[in-house]
This record gives C-alpha cells, structure tokens and sequence, in this order.
C-alpha cells in the first residue's frame, strides 16, 4: 500500500502516540485534542460537529484516530460515567466519523489506533477499554473498502501516561514496552508516507514486531 501523506489530521496529538506521529510529519499534521489549539472532547456526542467543521477546512489525505483511555480497575470499583466515557472515545466517537467520511465520500485514508492487547484479552481491569477497542476494530475493518479506506493499527504497550504506573507491564515486562517515536515510525513506514527518514521509517525490524501482536497489519483479513 503506498499512501502518500500531504495533509493529515490527528485525533488525539498532543500527547503520546499521537504527538509522537506529529513530531515526525512536522508541517503536515494538524493535531486536534482537548489540549490543542483548535479543542475537542472527543468523549462529548456533539463534539462531532467540530471534527467536521475541521475536517471541511483543508483537504485532508489521512486522518488518524489516536484518542484513546478508559478506567483501570475493578469494574463496579469505577464509574458509569467513566466507562461511558471509554466506549465515547475509543468506540462511538470514530465510527461516527467513518460513517462521515463514507457519507462525504472521502477518499482519504481513515486509520484507527487499536491497541493488540485489549483486542487479545479482556482483562478484568479494563473491561470498558477493551470491549470498546475490540468493538471499534470489529466495526471498521467490516467497512466495505469501496465505502471508506480503513485501516486499523494495533499497537502493544507504550510508555506513555495511557499505561499506568503499576500495570504488569511496566513493573513486570519493561523490555515489552515500546517508546512512542518507534511506534509512530512503524505506523507511517506502514502507511507508505514518505516523509520519514528512510533510515528510521522503513527498518523492516518494525514490520516484525507488529506482525507478532497484531493481525491489523494485513488490512482487512477476514476476523
Ligand atoms: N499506551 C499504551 O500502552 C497503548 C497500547 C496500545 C494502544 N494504545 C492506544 O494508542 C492510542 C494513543 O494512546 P497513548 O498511549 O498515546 O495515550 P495518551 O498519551 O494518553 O494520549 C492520548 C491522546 O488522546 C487525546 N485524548 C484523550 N481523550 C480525549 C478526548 N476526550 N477528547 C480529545 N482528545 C482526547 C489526548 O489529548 P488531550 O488529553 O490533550 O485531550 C492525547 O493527545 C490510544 O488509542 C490507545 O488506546 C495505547
């Protein structure tokens, strides 16, 4: 797939994966977030009509869906709000904005930031997080490819303030914990940008470690 980037929008791109894809586009990403200039709550149903409004002002190539949390903890030990809060952001929000898109006729490319573990497993501690994530991933790969090119990116753990302090990963496995820019480099060599530095973006390393933790990579294999 060859994809090239000359004007992308980042849901979610003033922290973590998101800034760290930012950082490597430079000029061409615009990041949108509750943090951004132009602000979003992503977890707020109308909220939609920004991201259109946004999505109207420039001729965006690709938008990227980084936005992204939920609760960790015993479920009942957590708000409703909190849960409702995770399928907002990681489930209703983006389907919303690729049925849009396919109602525009967008010829760009949608990409999802999925997360391989929560696809994987239903931990106890993040139920909402990764019943939602897995749901997102289900409904956009089920997308007919000639309504809206979709493609959905499963990251494993990264350092960033998503993963929490005590979480297995970080005091058990650190070696399983990526840094975002490495991320953010296997994401865009994936994508076919060209505006990486060859020498960090088409590292065939990246491909390796992705293929073993997400089936997103091939595209729409069926699931
Ligand atoms: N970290 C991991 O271990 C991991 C693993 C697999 C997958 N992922 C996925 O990777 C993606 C990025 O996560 P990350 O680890 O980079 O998280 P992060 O550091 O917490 O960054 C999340 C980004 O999303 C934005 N965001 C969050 N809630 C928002 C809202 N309600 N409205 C608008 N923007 C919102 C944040 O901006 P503001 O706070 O400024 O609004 C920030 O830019 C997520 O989809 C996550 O599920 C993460």
């Amino acid at each position: 797939m060859s994809n090239e980037m000359k004007n992308v929008l980042i849901l979610g791109g003033s922290k973590g994966l998101g800034l760290a894809i930012k950082n490597e586009l430079g000029d061409i990403a615009l990041s949108i977030s509750r943090s951004d200039e132009i602000k979003v709550d992503l977890s707020k149903p109308d909220s939609l009509g920004i991201v259109k409004e946004v999505i109207q002002s420039k001729p965006f190539d690709t938008i990227i869906y980084c936005a992204g949390g939920g609760p960790h903890g015993d479920y009942f030990s957590k708000s409703i709000q909190s849960h409702y809060w995770a399928y907002q952001v990681n489930f209703f929000r983006p389907i919303e904005i690729a049925d849009y898109l396919k109602s525009i006729s967008f010829k760009g490319l949608f990409v999802y930031v999925g997360s391989a573990i929560a696809e994987r497993s239903n931990s106890k501690k993040s139920l909402s997080y990764s019943i939602s994530k897995k749901s997102s991933l289900l409904a956009l790969l089920s997308m007919p490819e000639e309504s809206l090119k979709v493609r959905v990116f499963s990251p494993p753990y990264m350092n960033t303030g998503l993963l929490p302090k005590h979480s297995w990963p970080r005091v058990e496995a650190p070696e399983l914990v990526l840094e975002t820019k490495e991320v953010a480099q296997a994401l865009l060599s994936w994508l076919g940008s060209s505006q990486l530095n060859p020498s960090g973006g088409s590292d065939p390393r990246h491909f390796d470690w992705i293929k073993r933790f997400t089936y997103s990579l091939t595209e729409r294999k069926e699931i």
